[in-house]
């Protein structure tokens, strides 16, 4: 029986896997290309004599519009990438962001979320799913998850149904798609608008359909750990014209373009941001999305290897989801039963960290559970949006609420990040031989857990 390194014994990986950004030679190109046109970004904020011709083209049509000049809509990479990106995914428009947070706050604004209104969401996502219905000042219901697919449960959104519910914002998380024809029926049923987040899922697919394309508006991040990636960056994309024209109103200092005799519907949320994306963003998204699709390949290759691999491991269960086709696995999850395996989860994790493999336990806490919700202080003092007079309702936020996702991340999440290239089989093999070495190990860690 090998020492654990964790005792001092030698780890299996003596070389970090790491999870990085795959870039090659054709991004540095692209970036340069584009530092030598000193075209660095060529929006225009202001209105001009062809605004509604501008504000209301498909991105396909949008692409050959105008020259170099300065543009509502962006420079030439910018619109490039975003009629790139609205073909790849069969859309007829997308919408660059310069983060994905932007997007879906803008998405919601374009939608009409605003005072008074609610919209339903995951309790368990990136913060930022909860952090962009409030800019806008809607008020985030939170509800729990499913035990299947670790996002929104169905049933609970329908019990969250109130006469101030305006939209549905799904998270796709880790890849898996939510419950689609649920979600979209009670949607259709109570007239809500439903936008989905799909940071962590570019091309799952739902019923062979992509996630993004099945609600009213889809967003997707170009972050660092994603599936593709700018350093910063999001998309937006949708098929209906007056969301899009909405969403490039607000992305571009709307308040600017809008006269007089702009009827007050098309004014609403139209508060003048910049949530412009780059050229040398748009340039590097132009590369990277050619890379998607092996790099989801890659991904999925490693993922579902590396659960087979653990499946045979007492105390390791492999959810289902994991295995279904239409899933781009953007964080493997997996989950733990310590009362099976007679150590703790932190001690397990922290014997493979030992190791050389780096396994996480989820998101530290669940996204009600920041204090921005538990004290109910966004904007000010006064506690709006929550005290809102258009409001009217006290939303509870209770530390009894979301048991699925609380014991999910309390308990049970192992999460592999390192599912990614330039990582392959051989990386994945090294993190299976860590298992089976902790495992062999494992009376050794139940003694420490009883000592
Ligand atoms: C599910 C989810 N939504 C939203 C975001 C926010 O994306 P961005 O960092 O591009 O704003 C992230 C990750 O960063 C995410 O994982």
């Amino acid at each position: 029986m090998e020492k654990l390194a964790l005792f001092g014994g030698t780890p299996v990986r003596k070389e970090p896997i790491e999870s990085s950004a795959v870039i090659d030679e054709d991004e540095v190109a692209a970036v340069t290309d584009v530092l030598k046109t000193r075209e660095l970004s060529r929006f225009t904020g202001s209105s001009s004599d062809d605004i509604e011709q501008q504000l209301s083209m498909e991105s396909a049509q949008a692409v050959n519009y105008g020259g170099q000049e300065f543009l509502f809509l962006g420079g030439r990479k910018v619109r490039q990438f975003e009629a790139d990106f609205a073909q790849y995914f069969g859309v007829k428009y997308a919408i660059t962001v310069n983060s994905a947070t932007s997007g879906l706050s803008v998405a919601l604004a374009a939608a009409g979320a605003g005072p008074g209104d609610e919209v339903i969401t995951t309790c368990l996502s990136f913060n930022a799913t909860g952090m962009s219905i409030l800019l806008f000042n809607s008020i985030p219901v939170f509800v729990d998850i499913s035990k299947e697919n670790f996002c929104l449960d169905p049933q609970e959104v329908k019990k969250a149904i109130s006469p101030q519910t305006k939209a549905i914002l799904v998270v796709h998380l880790m890849g898996h798609a939510a419950d689609m024809d649920a979600i979209m029926k009670i949607a259709r049923e109570h007239n809500l608008i439903v936008v989905e987040d799909c940071a962590q899922a570019p091309r799952t697919r739902y019923r062979g359909q992509y996630v993004g394309t099945l609600g009213d508006i889809g967003v997707f991040s170009f972050q660092d750990t994603k599936n593709m990636v700018t350093g910063e960056g999001g998309i937006i994309i949708t098929n209906n014209p007056k969301y899009a024209r909405r969403c490039r109103l607000i992305r571009n200092h709307g308040e600017s373009i809008p006269d007089d005799s702009t009827p007050l519907d098309d004014l609403v949320n139209i508060v003048g941001c910049n949530f412009r994306m780059t050229e040398l963003t748009a340039a590097v998204g132009l590369a990277q999305l050619r890379k998607l699709a092996e790099n989801n390949r890659v991904r999925n290759e490693n993922a579902r290897f590396l659960a087979r691999g653990l499946n045979v491991f007492k105390g390791i269960e492999i959810p289902d989801v994991v295995y279904n086709q239409d899933n781009v696995i953007h964080i493997l999850t997996i989950l733990y039963h310590a009362d099976r395996v007679g150590v703790s989860r932190e001690m397990f994790v922290k014997a493979l960290a030992a190791e050389g493999i780096p396994v996480g336990t989820g998101y530290a806490r669940i996204i009600p559970d920041n204090p921005i919700f538990q004290r109910k202080l966004a904007y000010g003092k006064d506690h709006c949006p929550f005290s809102c007079p258009y409001y009217g309702r006290d939303i509870d936020y209770g530390k009894g609420l979301y048991p699925v996702a609380r014991d999910l991340i309390k308990n049970k999440q192992l999460a592999f990040h390192i599912i990614n290239r330039p990582n392959n089989l051989n990386d994945i093999k090294d993190i299976i031989k860590a298992f089976k070495k902790v495992y062999s190990n494992i009376e050794q860690l139940r003694e420490i857990v009883k000592g």
